[in-house]
């Protein structure tokens, strides 16, 4: 029996963005899927899984990979948990060339589900190590990672990208444009994550931002000045690493996610939620907050050495929780077996 963590992620700087080819720096943060894995001796898949979201959604399903559960849960976010076991089952029983190698998994995660936090991928980069691991099969990081991608990509009829796959399994900041993953140097940063309990619709706020870029020369210019700002963010994030992340470098970080948030607003993929716990970050003393993920809801990344950020979003009505959530240095691991 092996348990393997991975840790959810945040957008510090170029959501939306990305899809156009700009650069995008996600930051894995100390939120982690656990994943216990263990063979068994026939090709039977046993998934349980517990406390799948903050607001309780909670599944136990048995069988083969093909059976539904039933259970009293909206059943597109069985259906969507399901297919990314499914997926993640069907890259691990490949990477040991063994088609029916069947497996008892047990899921915890203390990431909100589909609040732009990466749980998906958490949950698959971790299930991977662990089901490998648990017959002896050693996947670096970097192999753990692109059979993630296949397999969101797969769960999600093509529509992910290498981002959140790549920084859960590697952990740390990442360097995202186009294919180009990579990890960046990073000071360990002070987020809070602020969470209005709901979630944004992906695939909508994407077409949204496809539709009005094509339709006004200035989104298309907003796009491009998305990329210019991850840019600057990633040489003071750099600066930050070598040299220490000083109060000044932190307030000028934090300026550019006030302006980031600013041009993600003018994209049309703010939330009044996500505007409300921004703004209740800023007056608490954060050095700067915006909405991390496709938006439309769901959560918002705010920098703060001090408590009184989450604080002051927790007595925030449009906020569900809020946590602080440290840079994870370290990506997937095994935690025991
Ligand atoms: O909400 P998330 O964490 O799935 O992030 C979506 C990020 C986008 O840039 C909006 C879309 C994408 O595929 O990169």
């Amino acid at each position: 029996m092996t348990t393997c963590s991975a840790p959810g992620k945040v957008y510090l700087f170029g959501e939306h963005a990305v899809v156009y080819g700009e650069p995008a720096v996600p930051c894995a943060v100390e939120r982690r899927a656990r994943v216990t894995a263990e063979p068994r001796d026939d090709d039977r898949v046993r998934v349980s899984a517990d406390d799948l979201s903050l607001n309780g959604f909670t599944v136990t399903w048995g069988g083969g990979v093909d059976d539904r559960p039933d259970v009293d849960a909206p059943p597109a976010l069985v259906e969507a948990a399901m297919r990314y076991v499914d997926e993640a089952v069907a890259q691990t029983r490949d990477a040991l060339d063994d088609p029916e190698q069947g497996f008892e998994i047990t899921v915890e995660s203390d990431i909100p589900l589909g609040a732009g936090l990466g749980s998906s991928a958490a949950v698959v980069v971790a299930a991977i190590k662990a089901a490998t691991a648990a017959v002896g099969v050693d996947l670096s990081a970097e192999a753990v990672a692109e059979r993630a991608f296949r397999a969101e990509y797969a769960a999600q009829d093509g529509q992910a990208s290498r981002a959140d796959t790549f920084c859960s399994a590697v952990g740390g900041a990442v360097h995202v444009e186009g294919d180009d993953t990579r990890r960046v140097d990073a000071p360990r940063l002070p987020f809070v994550v602020g969470y209005d309990g709901g979630a944004g619709d992906t695939g909508e706020l994407v077409a949204g931002v496809r539709d009005l870029r094509e339709q006004h020369g200035f989104a298309a210019d907003t796009v491009g000045a998305i990329g210019d700002l991850t840019r600057s963010g990633e040489a003071l994030l750099d600066d930050a690493a070598s040299d220490g992340l000083t109060d000044e470098r932190l307030a000028a970080l934090g300026e550019l996610l006030d302006v980031d948030h600013g041009l993600l607003s003018a994209l049309g993929v703010s939330a009044r939620s996500l505007d409300e716990m921004v703004w209740a970050a800023r007056e608490a003393g954060a050095t700067g907050a915006k909405l991390t993920g496709a938006g439309g809801g769901g959560c918002v990344v705010a920098l703060d050495r001090t408590d009184a950020t989450e604080t002051a979003l927790e007595l925030t009505p449009a906020c569900e929780r809020a946590f602080r959530a440290e840079l994870a240095t370290e990506g997937v691991r095994i935690e025991s077996g």
